[in-house]
């Protein structure tokens, strides 16, 4: 039985091409069936159509009309659900979906966020340095990290809610923040955490559902 992942992306797509890397290996237990973009620039169509994987660019055109986005949304839920996924990824997709989309996919979508997350919704998370630092939300949370003047942030990977950047941890791992660090150079810091952490959630997600459908 396949583990079918539908992604989600807007950009480089890094993270996906780490599971297309490890699927290539034969150790993934899982395919990517399906690429979903946002953007057609989003260079990880690209690594999607290298790994001959189906792609699909679904714009969102109107983002501010409230009628178009829930067009788009019930437009992007079609499309991935006719791929039947068991799990889908939004791996650096940077539209927020409402509650509308993820119903149609209960308990089957998990997002990567590049910043430490509280597990309970709160508004700061305990780290091992003792200290507590804010729990960063939204597009631009790289950047906080260093601006506000953290010793340490890092990444998260969680089960997708209605409210951004929220929900049951699945995996996390704390990035120190280096003296000179850059958005940049911090970023590819974590995103080298994230890549890993991706794939063993997913070996794992696939495990656990291959164990229930034995038991059954
Ligand atoms: C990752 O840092 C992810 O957490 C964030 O966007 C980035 C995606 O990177 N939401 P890539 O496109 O996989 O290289």
């Amino acid at each position: 039985m396949t583990y079918r992942l539908a992604v989600l992306i807007s950009g480089s797509g890094s993270n996906l091409q780490a599971l297309l890397d490890t699927q290539q290996a034969g150790t993934l237990g899982a395919e990517v069936g399906l690429v979903v973009a946002d953007r057609a620039d989003a260079y990880g169509l690209q690594r999607a159509l290298q790994h001959q994987v189906a792609t699909a660019y679904v714009p969102l055109k109107r983002a501010r009309n409230a009628a178009a986005r829930a067009a788009w949304e019930q437009c992007l839920a079609n499309v991935i659900s006719a791929f039947e996924p068991d799990l889908v990824v939004l791996s650096g997709f940077m539209r927020v979906l409402s509650a509308n989309f993820l119903d149609r996919f209960p308990d089957r979508v998990i997002n990567q966020h590049p910043a430490l997350l509280p597990g309970d919704g709160s508004n700061y998370v305990q780290t091992s340095l003792g200290v507590e630092i804010p729990a960063l939300r939204g597009a631009h949370v790289v950047a906080d990290a260093i601006r506000l003047g953290l010793p340490i942030t890092g990444c998260t990977i969680h089960r997708a809610t209605p409210l951004v950047d929220n929900g049951p941890i699945l995996a996390m791992t704390e990035v120190p923040i280096l003296p000179g660090d850059t958005e940049t150079s911090l970023h590819e810091r974590i995103k080298v955490e994230e890549r890993r952490m991706l794939v063993e959630v997913v070996q794992e997600l696939g495990h656990v559902q291959r164990s229930k459908i034995k038991a059954v």
